[in-house]
């Protein structure tokens, strides 16, 4: 049988960064600002938190253990190591959902990505001069990003936001073709160091803003950072606003994107450990790498800054919009704002496309080992799906419509799922015991005995109440959203089309592994 061979990290500092690359992302200086300013802050922050300790970091040793334990017998991919932990006909379909949430994730995340590097390029040359005036940005926005009407950005071809996708498309493959030390793991060593620097830039900028408009004093950088930490920032009382079943649904949900927890990418990072490495320090330090990036950076740098230019009511935003249309105007009022602009998209292109890179590694291993396909075509042939992917969310980009399918469908409700999968893998087939041996092998850090407590009987009830509150209280739209909109449907139906596809490649790599086995 036409196995790769095995491929291994080559540093210890290595894989922390290509993790923690992995996790930093759009998730972080994106969605957490965005999802915090609209839940005020301070309320927000406590089941951040809680769902951080209960679900995420939990979760996180589980997928380390699971998948260093699945890469020394072999198995890369959801499909395959699923197979090994549980002998069940079920398991490497359901290691299809380990597939399908990153590279569906991907077809969205590499157009934001573009934007970013879009936006980045408007800055170096000059273009994206558009005065104070926020709706300007608004519009800009609107205009560059095609949600004004279906496949709009298509209009004028060379010169528009087209050519920066078709960069990002094809830098993700050329990296990703590299391999695994040569690509991701060189990528990240020194990406991920230049992105701490850019944002620590941008951070001390924002929090030296005072008070931009002297004739709104009400607007400065203190009552900025109230908005984010205030538990009543929002004039309603900590409990009214812990009432709210959603935001808990949508806390939770954001740490799993922020992690890349539940998602198929840790489980494939992991199983490139080899047998004797450290995990549980390793594991920690890109988690803690992560809300690092995402609290003190991405939170406190977009937070202060959409208040104090557009106070309360305008920092209350869609998630990922609100980056793009208010950090212009920090850098509009600000010398060298030019640069600074530049500066910050750019990194965030940085931190996109380490996080875009980890989403199609999971695929590409399981196209090795399940079909027996070199790199160079597993690459391929993911580029062509990911790419067919891509570009249904161009062309249904009014309002954003299939980008926020996917992004529902895929982005939270199936990364609720692969979590709850693992959850109980680890917990009732895996078990904590031969975990917590797992991730003592090796181990520089020892991690707490109670975490098996806690995966096995706390993770498995809180995600159960929280999904359930969330399907009582979202489903109907969603419903609804189907029934009247052709581009939900159509998005759908691609991701039905998605799901078959790789249900057909995993059969066919079931049968290959089983008579591997018969053979050896
Ligand atoms: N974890 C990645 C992010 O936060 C996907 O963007």
């Amino acid at each position: 049988m036409n196995r790769p061979a095995p491929e291994n990290w080559s540093t210890r500092i290595g894989v922390i960064l290509a993790v923690t690359g992995s996790a930093v992302g759009l998730g972080n200086f994106l969605r957490f600002p965005g999802l915090a300013a609209k839940y005020d802050g301070g309320a927000f922050m406590i089941p951040y938190f809680v769902a951080l300790l209960l679900l995420g970091l939990p979760l996180a040793w589980a997928e380390w253990s699971m998948g260093r334990y699945g890469g020394t017998r072999g198995h890369h991919s959801a499909p395959g190591i699923f197979r090994l932990i549980w002998k069940n006909k079920a398991a490497p379909y359901l290691g299809v959902l380990g597939l399908i949430v990153p590279v569906v994730i991907y077809m969205y995340y590499v157009f934001i990505e573009s934007w970013c590097l879009g936006y980045a390029w408007h800055y170096l040359t000059g273009a994206m001069d558009l005065g104070r005036d926020p709706e300007a940005y608004q519009r800009f926005f609107a205009g560059y990003t095609g949600m004004e009407a279906d496949a709009s950005i298509f209009a004028g071809f060379l010169g528009t936001p087209l050519v920066f996708l078709v960069i990002c498309i094809a830098l993700n493959f050329i990296l990703i073709n590299r391999g695994l030390t040569r690509g991701i793991e060189l990528f990240c060593l020194w990406a991920m160091p230049a992105l701490v620097i850019c944002a620590l830039l941008v951070l001390v900028r924002v929090l030296t803003l005072g008070t931009p408009d002297p004739s709104k004093p009400e607007l400065n950088v203190l009552a900025g950072l109230g908005q984010m930490w205030n538990l009543d920032a929002g004039g309603k009382s900590i409990w009214e606003q812990l009432a709210n079943g959603k935001m808990w649904m949508e806390a939770a949900g954001q740490i799993f994107f922020s992690l890349s927890v539940g998602f198929g990418v840790i489980i494939t990072y992991a199983s490139y450990m080899k047998r004797d490495d450290d995990i549980a320090l390793s594991s920690t330090t890109a988690v803690a790498g992560n809300e690092f990036f995402e609290v003190s950076l991405g939170g406190m740098i977009t937070i202060p800054a959409a208040f104090v230019f557009l106070g309360a009511a305008g920092a209350v935003g869609g998630t990922f919009a609100l980056g793009f249309n208010t950090l212009p105007l920090v850098f509009e009022s600000m010398p060298l704002g030019r640069w600074v602009g530049f500066l910050w998209f750019f990194l965030l292109f940085l931190a996109a496309i380490t996080s875009s890179l980890s989403m199609l590694q999971p695929a590409i291993a399981f196209l090795q080992e399940g079909l027996g396909l070199t790199r160079t075509r597993a690459v391929a042939l993911l580029c062509g799906v990911g790419t067919a992917g891509t570009l249904l969310v161009v062309w249904f980009s009014k309002n954003l419509t299939a980008m926020d399918t996917l992004d529902f469908w895929v982005g939270t409700f199936c990364i609720y799922l692969l979590a709850s999968l693992q959850t109980f893998l680890f917990g009732w087939v895996f078990t904590p015991q031969r975990g917590l041996e797992e991730l003592d092998r090796g181990a520089d850090l020892r991690v707490p005995r109670a975490f098996g407590f806690v995966i096995k009987y706390i993770s498995p009830v809180y995600l159960l109440v929280v999904f359930a509150a969330w399907a009582v209280q979202d489903m109907g739209d969603r419903v609804e959203a189907f029934a009247s909109d052709p581009a939900v449907r159509w998005s759908m139906l691609f991701l039905a089309g998605v799901f078959a596809l790789f249900l057909w490649w995993i059969r066919i790599a079931v049968k290959r592994w089983s008579m591997e086995e018969r053979t050896s």
